[in-house]
């Protein structure tokens, strides 16, 4: 989706930390004749394996609630943005975080027990060094329905560096 929306010149890169998915990336990337994306292995919360200032735009879709360190996946994702770039990301959170004892891991992976606050996510991506942010939408999960007694939202974001 993203390699559509670049130009021609431009480029999509798309991060991963599993070969799983890396492989299925790549695999649908053939199918499509996709000659202006790329692939690459990273854990989003240690290194992004792209440099300093070098990316316009970071798109992400349900991922940052999966990894333990929010701030840190938010500082990667504010080092590789050029100046003025933007951040969109489109994730899940919740009216009541869990503690380290409550959480299931099953429910993690589903991207469910690792959400944050919205207070709580916002202040992720300010630690980060993000000042310019925007919330462009928020809406209920799956009809409004609680999970396991909490409030999950889907929330989409823009913050520009
Ligand atoms: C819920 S899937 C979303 C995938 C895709 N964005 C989509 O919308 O279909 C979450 C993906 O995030 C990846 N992921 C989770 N934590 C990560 C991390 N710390 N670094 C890199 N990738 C991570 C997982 O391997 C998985 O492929």
């Amino acid at each position: 989706m993203a390699a559509n929306k670049v130009s021609n010149s431009g480029k999509a890169i798309g991060i991963d930390m599993t070969d799983q998915m890396l492989e299925k990336a790549r695999e649908n990337a053939k199918k499509g004749n996709y000659s202006n994306v790329e692939f690459r292995k990273g854990d989003i919360e240690e290194n992004i394996p792209l440099e300093n200032n070098s990316v316009d735009a970071v798109i992400s879709n349900c991922v940052i609630n999966l990894t333990t360190n929010k701030t840190n996946a938010f500082k990667e994702v504010f080092r590789i943005l050029r100046h003025d770039g933007r951040m969109v990301i489109s994730d899940l959170i919740t009216d009541t975080e869990l503690s380290s004892g409550e959480v299931n891991s099953e429910q993690w992976c589903e991207c469910i027990d690792g959400a944050l606050t919205k207070e709580n996510y916002l202040s992720c991506m300010r630690q980060a060094g993000f000042e310019k942010i925007e919330v462009l939408e928020e809406r209920a999960y799956m009809d409004g329905d609680k999970i396991n007694g909490r409030k999950i939202t889907s929330l989409v974001i823009k913050a520009v560096k």
